[in-house]
C-alpha cells in the first residue's frame, strides 16, 4: 500500500522534527484598555476574562502578562469625557498619555504599542472629526489631530505608535509629525488593511465605541474586496510604515496569505474581539475543546504569513505553550 505521507506523522518526535510553522511567545502582542479610577478591574460582558482597568490594575496585569513572556501590549484608552474632537486624545493628561507612563515606568522591558485613532474619545463615536456640511468624517482635518495624538503617545513613551482609523495618508502625516519633533526612531505599526467587520462588536462594548449614526464603511474596507485590500497596505508600506496589519484575523487569512507574498515588511494579524467572544462562548458551552481550538487558530495565522498576532488569548496561549501544546 502506499503510504507515503505516514511515514513523517509515525511518533510525535518525528511530527516535531517535520514541523512547517511554529508558534512562539514572541509572536504575541496583548490588548489592554485603560480608564481612569483606583482599582478598578470591570469585566467586559462579551468578552470573559477581558476587563477595563485602572491604571494601577492595569501596571499589574502588564506585569503578569510580561511575567509568562509576553513582549508587548497595544494599549486602549477609554476617557472619562468625550466630546466631537476627542479632546482626552490630544492632552497630556489624557488616559493614553498616563496609561503609557505608568507603564513604562513599571515594567521598562515591556513594548507599549499605542492605538492611535478617535473612535473611543469621540462623542459621535467616528475614528476622525465629522464634516458639519457632509455629516462625513473629515480625512484631511483628522489628520493633523493624528499627528497630535502621535506625539502625545511619543512625548508619554510609546514603543510603537499604532493607527486604526483608515484615515488616507495617515502614515504619511505621522511619520512627518514624529520626525520634525525628534522621534525618527519611533515605528509605525499601520492596521493598513481593515475591513469594516461585524467582528469588532465587543470591542465596541469594551471601549464604549459604537458609532452613534452611520456606520464605519466610509473608511474601513469592504469585505468583498481583496485587490484593494492589497492596494491598501502597499499604499501604507510607501507612506512609510514599518509593519503592516490585517483586521479581522480568522475570516481574512487569504489576505494575509496574498499580503505575505508581496512585502517584506512584518505582518500583523489583529485576532479581534468578535473572534475571541465566539471561541470563548464555544469553549463555556463545552460545544468545542476550547484549548486545542485556540492554539489551532493561532497556528494558522502564522501559516497564513503572520509575524505577530494581536490577540486577548495571549496569556492563556502563554500557558498553554508552557504545557506542552502543539
Ligand atoms: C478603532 C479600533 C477598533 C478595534 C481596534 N481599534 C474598532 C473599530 O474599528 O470599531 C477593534 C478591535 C477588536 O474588535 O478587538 N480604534
Amino acid at each position: 500500500m502506499f503510504k507515503r505521507f505516514r511515514r513523517l506523522r509515525s511518533s510525535a518526535n518525528m511530527r516535531e522534527l517535520v514541523q512547517e510553522t511554529r508558534l512562539s511567545k514572541s509572536d504575541l502582542v496583548y490588548p489592554l484598555f485603560a480608564r481612569f479610577g483606583v482599582g478598578v478591574r470591570n469585566e467586559i460582558g462579551s468578552m470573559p476574562d477581558v476587563f477595563q482597568l485602572s491604571i494601577d490594575e492595569l501596571v499589574k496585569e502588564a506585569a503578569a502578562a510580561r511575567g509568562k513572556g509576553i513582549r508587548a501590549v497595544m494599549l486602549f484608552g477609554l476617557p472619562d469625557t468625550k466630546d466631537g474632537v476627542g479632546s482626552d486624545a490630544l492632552s497630556e493628561n489624557g488616559i493614553i498619555a498616563e496609561a503609557t507612563r505608568a507603564l513604562k515606568k513599571a515594567a521598562p522591558d515591556l513594548l507599549v504599542f499605542t492605538d492611535l485613532c478617535f473612535c473611543e474619545y469621540t462623542d459621535h463615536g467616528h475614528c476622525g472629526v465629522i464634516d458639519p456640511k457632509s455629516g462625513y468624517v473629515d480625512n484631511d482635518a483628522t489628520l493633523e489631530l493624528l499627528a497630535k495624538q502621535a506625539l502625545i503617545h511619543a512625548k508619554a513613551g510609546s514603543d510603537c505608535v499604532a493607527p486604526s482609523g483608515m484615515m488616507d495618508g495617515m502614515v504619511v502625516a505621522i511619520r512627518a509629525a514624529l520626525d520634525e519633533n525628534g522621534f525618527e526612531t519611533l515605528p509605525i505599526l499601520s492596521y493598513s488593511t481593515k475591513f469594516a467587520s461585524a467582528f469588532y462588536g465587543p470591542f465596541r462594548d469594551a471601549a464604549q465605541s459604537a458609532p452613534s449614526f452611520g456606520d464605519r464603511r466610509g473608511y474601513q474596507m469592504n469585505p468583498a474586496n481583496a485587490r484593494e485590500a492589497i492596494a491598501e497596505s502597499l499604499e501604507d508600506e510607501a507612506q512609510g510604515a514599518d509593519m503592516l496589519m490585517i483586521k479581522p484575523a480568522l475570516a481574512y487569512l487569504d489576505i494575509a496569505r496574498r499580503l505575505r507574498e508581496q512585502t517584506n515588511l512584518p505582518i500583523a494579524l489583529y485576532n479581534v474581539s468578535g473572534e475571541y467572544a465566539m471561541l470563548k462562548a464555544a469553549g463555556k458551552l463545552g460545544l468545542i475543546d476550547y484549548d486545542r481550538a485556540l492554539m489551532e487558530t493561532m497556528i494558522a495565522f502564522k501559516r497564513a504569513g503572520a509575524d505577530l498576532i494581536i490577540t486577548y488569548h495571549a496569556k492563556e496561549v502563554c500557558d498553554l505553550l508552557d504545557g506542552g501544546e502543539i
